[in-house]
């Protein structure tokens, strides 16, 4: 597709694609080779615990390819909004239902931006006594980190731009589109 007619499929909302389904998938089964890998020698499954909503086509996807025991379980959590001293920190709305405390765990997230809610969760878990805690996460906006946060696997750095698709939304809208897309700025 020549680029007038890509966005004449894409609408109004939508600027253009940055990962195709095709690179996805790639990029996907490499995550899983390497996680693979890493726990491989494994005792007890290792728990996949996705941020709802933005990281569940994510965890599908990467839990499908994953050859090691592994249990899936979700989260759900909220910001603080600005303002208030609790700026940044999160609160739980849904915890997991397994125990993580002695548990291997992979924390699987949409993406990274400010880095505060994995900041925050990753806090709480290691306070639970977990045997092990690494992170995946599908997009990093390297630009925009606030707080520093040790992520082992990554799945596309992308600039800050507002993206949508795979699992990530506008307002609750492109949340399933198969390719990641770079939304026309809003002016709500
Ligand atoms: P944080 O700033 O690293 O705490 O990320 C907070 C959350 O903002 C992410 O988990 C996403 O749900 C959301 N978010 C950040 N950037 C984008 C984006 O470009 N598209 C959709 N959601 C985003
Ligand atoms: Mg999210």
């Amino acid at each position: 597709m020549n680029n007038a007619s890509e966005k004449q499929a894409l609408g109004k909302d939508l600027r253009k694609i940055l990962i195709t389904e095709e690179e996805i998938s790639e990029r996907i089964g490499q995550l899983a080779d390497e996680i693979n890998e890493r726990y491989k020698d494994i005792e007890e499954p290792l728990i996949l615990v996705g941020v709802l909503k933005g990281s569940f086509i994510f965890l599908s996807d990467l839990s499908r390819r994953l050859t090691i025991p592994h249990v899936v379980d979700f989260i759900a959590i909220s910001s603080y909004g600005s303002g208030g001293n609790k700026q940044g920190e999160v609160r739980f709305l849904m915890d997991t239902r397994e125990n993580i405390t002695d548990r291997d765990v992979l924390i699987v997230e949409d993406i990274l931006d400010s880095g505060n809610t994995l900041y925050y969760l990753t806090k709480i878990f290691k306070s639970r006594g977990t045997k092990s805690l690494e992170m995946a996460v599908f997009l990093d906006k390297s630009e925009r980190h606030e707080k520093e946060v040790n992520v082992k696997y990554i799945g596309f750095e992308i600039p800050d731009v507002w993206v949508v698709g795979y699992g990530l939304d506008y307002k609750e809208k492109y949340r399933t589109l198969p390719y990641v897309a770079e939304m026309e700025p809003q002016k709500d």
